[in-house]
């Protein structure tokens, strides 16, 4: 990217990325550094913040005391607060969302909602299915979570499958799903300018 279309973004959108595998070598967290990697080199304007999930506690709401939270749920409250829209990198687990992205879901949920009004784009790297199932279950709580997620594109990995897409670390080595991931990232973009009403990068 040159040095002066970099310097064109005077808008700096923050996206909280979260994946729902905590597995050491996962590819959905590959997808995510893929992400951040992406933003970095080549568009300009857009911040990825990974937002681990593994230190909340499993939802217990005998944990809230006087309306606050245990410190590891607060810290993750305030980063979802922080952020701009969101990027949900997660496996399908039996036909629907990670235990763990469901947790965090729900954790940001409680009152008042960190999540709303916000835009978010879903991927996932699964097995056979490709994950659509679960990603179509995201969208389903979104709804009563105020997040609009983008429609398109959609990205569903087999990561299983031949030929090899991610290394054994979960790094992401197919760069036609580079490219996808980066198509999906500009749509985000361009839908979160919109939301906030803000002029597309484009027009900066
Ligand atoms: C899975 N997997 C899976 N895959 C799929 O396409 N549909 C499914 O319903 C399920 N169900 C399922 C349940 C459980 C408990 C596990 C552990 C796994 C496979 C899973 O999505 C796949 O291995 C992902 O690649 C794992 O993601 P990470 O950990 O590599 O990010």
């Amino acid at each position: 990217m040159e040095g002066s279309t970099m310097a064109k973004a005077t808008v700096v959108l923050r996206v909280a990325a979260i994946s729902g595998s905590l597995r050491r070598g996962s590819a959905n967290t590959g997808l995510i550094r893929a992400a951040k990697e992406i933003s970095e080199e080549s568009i300009p304007g857009m911040v990825i913040d990974h937002v681990d999930i593994s230190d909340l506690p499993l939802l217990n709401t005998d944990m809230e005391v006087d309306g606050g939270f245990p410190p590891a749920v607060e810290a993750f409250r305030g980063r979802v607060r922080a952020a701009d829209c969101f990027l949900f990198a997660s496996p399908e687990y039996n036909y629907s969302i990670s235990g763990p992205l469901k947790n965090a879901l729900d954790w940001g949920s409680r009152p008042p909602n960190c999540w709303g009004d916000r835009a978010a784009a879903t991927l996932s790297a699964s097995g056979g299915s490709g994950g659509s199932r679960s990603m179509y279950h995201i969208r389903q709580v979104g709804v009563f979570l105020d997040i609009h997620f983008i429609n398109k594109p959609e990205l569903f990995i087999k990561a299983h499958q031949p030929p090899e897409k991610f290394d054994s670390d979960g790094n992401l080595i197919d760069p036609e799903i580079k490219e996808q991931l980066r198509e999906m990232l500009l749509s985000l973009q361009a839908f979160t300018l919109r939301l906030q009403g803000k002029p597309a990068s484009s027009e900066q």
